[in-house]
């Protein structure tokens, strides 16, 4: 056996002790919501345009048991949803938590990333959450998914960085030493873990940073093994993401989580420093805002295959000729107040409000109703960037 498929053994060994994530299955489509799984939404913050088309393929790759996935099928009715896992333990308890929650249009595969070129299917969005950075071989395993991306298609990734993270490497590492040669035994492992922490002074650095982040989810032991426990685990810094993706042969887009990766809320008081980190190359730019905020535990960003259209409606004509709609992730509408497609509470003026009403039918040109509503482009714009429409250009 070569070193890639003894530790891909072990990883697959894990995860089917424990499948991950540990969520209890439903009877009815899950209650919580995330933008990242709706393609509408992933596509619009990506391109600044609602998709030409909603009847997608949507990979899940490195799927576990699911709780992604079942999103991924509720959100986007009109989409084909394929997930593929190492773990036959995990896919198991996606498939029976999809049929449970009448989740269908989905089809699972026991299958590694490496080998996804056996799906006879391109991919318009790939999703790839927790999954790369405990692959021996992530550069392989991302080139062998952006191959199945169609061009203009997304991808979203998550991997873990190592700044954020650095209590748990050491644990990681202490444990090993402590358990010895057979690291496989992944219960044993947990209990020995447990034991761990019991014995560790309450003050010990570790503790206390298991306590203050970890500790809700680590109850489950299935979440503790896959914390401490991991038997392949790469983390990330700015550097060494880019080296992945710059491998990948697909563009970064941007992160999919942009309020961290803005500066000014920790140098916004000091229009010097704000002028300095400005001047940065992109890269650079962002290295600074981890190394001033190294609470970062993850980097989740998205990718694109070339050519990919992106709408920035500068152009005053083309923006009068675009049809609005409502962007379809907001809660609460229609309301002044009310939660954007990222939770974030919105206030909207009158006057905003009553455009966004005219909006709904999703048949009128953006000129035709600032006209009719005497509604200024600029506001328009202003709607745009905080995604609360989204606008489809005129053919
Ligand atoms: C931390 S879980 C993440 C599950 C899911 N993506 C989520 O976010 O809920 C990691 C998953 O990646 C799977 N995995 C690890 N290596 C893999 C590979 N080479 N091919 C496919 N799946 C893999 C594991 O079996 C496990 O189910």
């Amino acid at each position: 056996m070569t070193n890639r498929s003894q530790i891909s053994a072990a990883v697959r060994q894990l995860y089917n002790t424990y499948p991950f994530p540990p969520e209890p299955l439903l009877d009815e489509p899950p209650p919580g919501y995330n933008w990242r799984w709706h393609w509408q939404a992933a596509y619009n913050f990506c391109t600044g345009r609602k998709p030409p088309r909603d009847d997608v393929q949507i990979l899940d790759a490195g799927c576990g048991t699911g709780v992604g996935t079942e999103y991924l099928v509720h959100l986007n009715p009109q989409a084909q949803v394929t997930g593929i896992d190492l773990s036959d333990e995990a896919i198991a308890v996606a498939r029976e938590r999809c049929r449970r929650s009448g989740a269908q249009r989905v089809t699972l595969h026991n299958l590694s990333l490496y080998d996804v070129e056996q799906l006879d299917t391109h991919f318009d969005y790939i999703n790839c959450v927790g999954v790369l950075h405990h692959l021996p071989d992530p550069i392989a395993g991302i080139q062998a998914l952006a191959s199945r991306l169609k061009p203009g298609g997304l991808m979203h990734v998550f991997v873990y960085a190592e700044l954020g993270r650095r209590e748990i490497y050491l644990a990681q590492q202490a444990l090993a030493l402590l358990q010895g040669g057979d690291r496989t035994n992944f219960k044993e492992g947990v209990r020995l873990g447990r034991q761990l922490f019991q014995a560790l002074p309450d003050s010990n650095r570790l503790v206390v940073e298991d306590k203050r982040r970890w500790s809700l989810e680590n109850h489950r032991d299935a979440n503790f093994a896959d914390m401490y426990l991991h038997p392949q685990e790469v983390d990330y810094n700015i550097e060494t993401l880019f080296e992945l993706i710059d491998a990948s042969g697909l563009s970064f887009v941007g992160f999919s989580n942009p309020s961290y990766w803005d500066i000014d809320r920790l140098l916004g008081s000091d229009a010097d420093l704000m002028g300095r980190s400005q001047q940065l190359a992109e890269r650079d730019y962002y290295r600074l805002v981890e190394l001033l905020d190294p609470e970062l535990t993850h980097y989740e960003f998205f990718l694109s295959r070339p050519p990919l259209e992106r709408c920035h409606w500068q152009e005053d004509a083309t923006l009068r000729q675009a049809t609005p709609e409502i962007h379809p992730c907001l809660q609460g509408w229609p309301s002044q107040s009310l939660f954007n497609y990222d939770y974030q509470i919105v206030t909207l003026s009158e006057a905003q409000f009553a455009f966004m009403q005219a909006c709904e039918a999703g048949t009128s040109s953006v000129g035709d109703l600032c006209d009719r509503l005497e509604f200024d482009l600029e506001e328009v714009r202003s709607l745009l960037k905080q995604q609360l429409l989204m606008l489809s250009p005129s053919s």
